[in-house]
């Protein structure tokens, strides 16, 4: 399904992405996909070739070991990657867009040749540390400290589900410097691991994409040197919300694939499977479902593509962004229940595929923003 009718001016190296993630969805990350879901296992291996073939730093320059290519190129990516493997593709996801980019946009040179190159060319990944225990959605209300100390700052606090949270190398994480200033005075810092007092955490056990890792962070008196700060003192919020408007392109670009995923394989399995002497698909009940799952995936496709186009014209696209990610999310949802339903019993059960899609797909309205959130950033863009 490629935007019927018009290919939106997709250029050959954009659909030579979008082939080469296909393949590889289907080559290296279908196989052994229901074990990984099942056993919670991380698909390191997967992860390290995903590295190989440029999709870890996909938007990053070549100078710091990117591959250079635009956020339409990146969403195509995601959305293959997602048809088949969402775990892999949230991996993805955190370290293109929460990682990579802000670093790129918002670091020092030193801190670029440092971090970035590493993350970008897939050696190293990354994880983005903003949500604590008390404070998700209410991101402004930030527990963990970065006390300023001179020339270091002393982190102490919990970072709360943290995707790539212990197969990370690297972290940036959100802290309060000084409470009086409330979000203005929040700093962003890069981490490494192995920093004393930087610990993990227990890993959550998940619904869906359960292939990732997803884990509590500790710091107990971390060190971190100032020139690890990302910005200028106070810019850590603004760095973060930052991130996140073009974090949700990739998330939306996530549902997108998963609600797609879900799709293609129940118009498979219709013209397959037989009930009252004929291909379930000419119940017209289920030829119903099968033309609403396409048009809404097709509206979702648009808002996210949209989105990206307006990230590479770099015009304004927060509420762009919000919006591909409210409605591709609640797609993703419908879409994949939907998938269920027309599978009947063999729905219910992994072998299929569609019942871990369901699973998946919960996540894309919950992270990066509850669907609840992005209505809140859509709406106070309408007024600005
Ligand atoms: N883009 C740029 N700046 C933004 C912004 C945006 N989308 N949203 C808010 N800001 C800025 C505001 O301009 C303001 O700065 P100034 O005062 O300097 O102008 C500052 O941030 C605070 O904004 P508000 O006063 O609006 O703060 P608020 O507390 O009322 O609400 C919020 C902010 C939009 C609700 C925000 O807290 C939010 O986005 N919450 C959701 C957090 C989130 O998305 N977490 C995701 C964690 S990462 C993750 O989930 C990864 C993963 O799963 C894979
Ligand atoms: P809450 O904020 O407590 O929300 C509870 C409910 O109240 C939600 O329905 C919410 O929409 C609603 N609500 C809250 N405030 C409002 C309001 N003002 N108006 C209307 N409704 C409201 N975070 C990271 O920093 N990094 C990561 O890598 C990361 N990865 C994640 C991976 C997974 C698998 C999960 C589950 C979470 C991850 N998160 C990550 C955290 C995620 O971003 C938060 O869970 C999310 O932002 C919601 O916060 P919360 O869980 O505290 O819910």
């Amino acid at each position: 399904l490629e935007l019927q009718g018009m290919n939106f001016n997709l250029s050959e190296e954009q659909l030579s992405v979008q082939e080469a993630a296909r393949d590889f969805a289907q080559n290296e990350l279908l196989p052994g996909i229901v074990e990984r879901d099942n056993e919670a296992k991380f698909p390191a291996e997967q992860v390290r070739k995903m590295g190989e073939l440029g999709f870890m730093g996909m938007m990053v320059s070549p100078e710091y070991g990117g591959s250079g290519m635009d956020t339409v190129s990146y969403v195509l990516a995601m959305e293959e990657i997602s048809k088949v493997d969402p775990s892999a593709s949230v991996i993805m996801s955190v370290n293109n867009s929460l990682v990579c980019w802000g670093l790129e946009a918002y670091g020092t040179e030193e801190q670029k040749h440092k971090y970035l190159t590493p993350l970008a060319s897939g050696q190293i990944i990354g994880a983005f540390c903003l949500s604590e225990p008390e404070a998700g959605s209410d991101a402004t209300s930030q527990a963990t400290t970065a006390e300023d100390k001179g020339d270091y700052y002393l982190v102490n606090g919990t970072k709360n589900w943290i995707t790539n949270g212990n197969s990370s190398s690297v972290a940036l994480v959100i802290a309060q410097t000084d409470r009086d200033k409330k979000h203005r005075g929040i700093n962003a810092l890069i981490v490494e691991k192995g920093t004393p007092g930087f610990t993990v955490g227990k890993k959550e056990d998940k619904m869906g994409i359960r292939a990732s890792d997803t884990h509590s962070l500790l710091f107990t008196d971390v060190k971190v040197p100032k020139e690890n700060r990302i910005g200028d003192d106070g810019f850590g919020f603004k760095f973060a919300m930052s991130t996140l408007n073009g974090g949700r392109i990739g998330i939306a670009a996530q549902a997108l694939g998963i609600a797609a995923g879900a799709y293609e394989l129940s118009l498979k399995y219709s013209q397959e499977r037989k009930a009252f002497g004929r291909q379930i698909f000419d119940h017209q009940a289920i030829q119903f479902k099968l033309a609403e799952m396409a048009t809404k995936i097709e509206a979702a496709r648009l808002l996210v593509y949209k989105a990206a186009r307006l990230k590479d014209e770099h015009k304004d696209y927060v509420q762009a962004a919000a919006m591909a990610k409210l409605f591709a999310s609640e797609v993703a949802m419908w879409a994949t229940t939907e998938a269920v339903q027309i599978h009947g019993g063999y729905g219910y059960v992994k072998e299929y595929h569609v019942e871990r899609l369901m699973r998946d797909a919960k996540i894309t309205q919950i992270y990066e923003g509850t669907s609840e959130i992005q209505k809140l950033v859509i709406a106070r863009e309408l007024i600005r």
